[in-house]
């Protein structure tokens, strides 16, 4: 009897054959830039993250054109504050940082997707995720109610998703009560459903400035050892009003993100992170890895795993990276 070879190279003789069975793909619609806004003058270079910027607000419109050209129609705000204090009074103030950029923005661009991120890091003197007691713990009530506040402040400078980050249980519940009260029941909520207490935010609390000043954030970020307390949060999430649940980081998560998405009807969005960013644009600077090719095979696996949307620092090379997958 004659043995028949199974052959899986036949799907894979040429470019166009290997375009024709991709299970996965990658586009620039479903891409989020994170973009750092200070209120400083001067355009500053990150430098635990080559190639991002903090930007001064009169610079904020050239880099947006520039995003928008590649294709890409939406961002994530990080704001730099020129000041802190123990509430993050800058997050609820009309002419905040990320109050300003948002009205600069939404003037020049009415149809860029505007998500504003919503914690309170950068912004306190303590440099925790919300207003602290006197032992040191979130006030969860008191973050709660200035959450409610810094979301209707956004969401009336224009944010389209307003996007907590703060962990803080009920926080997406609180939001959505306080936005539709206020006549915002057209903007939605992106939550960070599963954000673990992760050492790949590093590059991210330099360029922010938003170490914590004592202790860590063991006490509301994921243990990264669990994935179905994952699944439980990004459920209660849905259950509350979130609109795009999101894993973070990316992918470090894969498994995370892959079953998150079996578990909830909403969009899935992952977060490949600051340092996710910095690895590989330092060993690319280096020439040990390959940049162009890594950045694609990293922002595939976080398709293939399930992710609708995904947040990068590569964004601007999306374009060009699909393109380079006609070869
Ligand atoms: C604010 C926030 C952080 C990131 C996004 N929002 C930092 C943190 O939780 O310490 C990290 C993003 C990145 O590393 O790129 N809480």
């Amino acid at each position: 009897m004659k043995l028949i070879l199974s052959r899986p190279d036949r799907l894979r003789k040429n470019p166009s054959i290997r375009a024709l069975i991709r299970e996965t793909r990658l586009s620039v619609e479903q891409i989020i830039r994170p973009i750092f806004v200070t209120s400083k003058s001067e355009k500053v270079e990150i430098p635990s993250m080559p190639g991002q910027f903090h930007f001064p607000l009169d610079k904020i419109e050239q880099t947006i054109e520039n995003s928008l050209r590649l294709g890409i129609n939406a961002v994530m705000l990080f704001g730099i504050p020129s000041s802190k204090d123990e509430w993050g009074s800058d997050t609820v103030n009309d002419l905040g940082i990320i109050q300003q950029t948002t009205r600069i923005i939404r003037k020049s661009f009415p149809d860029l997707i505007i998500f504003t991120d919503a914690c309170f890091c950068q912004y306190t003197t303590h440099g925790h995720c919300g207003i602290i007691d006197s032992h040191g713990n979130i006030d969860r009530l008191k973050s709660l109610s200035q959450l409610q506040k810094l979301s209707i402040s956004y969401a009336d400078a224009g944010s389209d998703f307003i996007s907590p980050s703060c962990m803080i249980d009920g926080m997406v519940k609180y939001i959505r009560e306080s936005l539709d009260e206020n006549g915002f029941e057209d903007r939605g909520i992106l939550s960070y459903s599963a954000k673990f207490e992760s050492a790949f935010y590093g590059p991210f609390r330099e360029a922010a400035d938003s170490s914590p000043q004592r202790g860590d954030r063991k006490k509301y970020q994921m243990d990264p050892c669990n994935i179905r307390e994952a699944i439980k949060e990004a459920k209660l999430d849905e259950d509350e009003g979130a609109d795009i649940i999101m894993i973070k980081p990316a992918l470090p998560y894969l498994d995370v993100i892959s079953k998150v998405k079996e578990k909830v009807l909403s969009p899935v969005a992952a977060y490949q992170v600051s340092g996710e960013y910095s690895m590989i644009k330092s060993a690319s600077n280096h020439n040990w890895i390959d940049g162009d090719r890594s950045i694609l095979e990293s922002l595939l696996a976080i398709k293939r795993a399930g992710a609708d949307i995904i947040i990068t620092y590569f964004a601007d090379d999306v374009y060009r990276l699909i393109d380079s997958l006609k070869k």
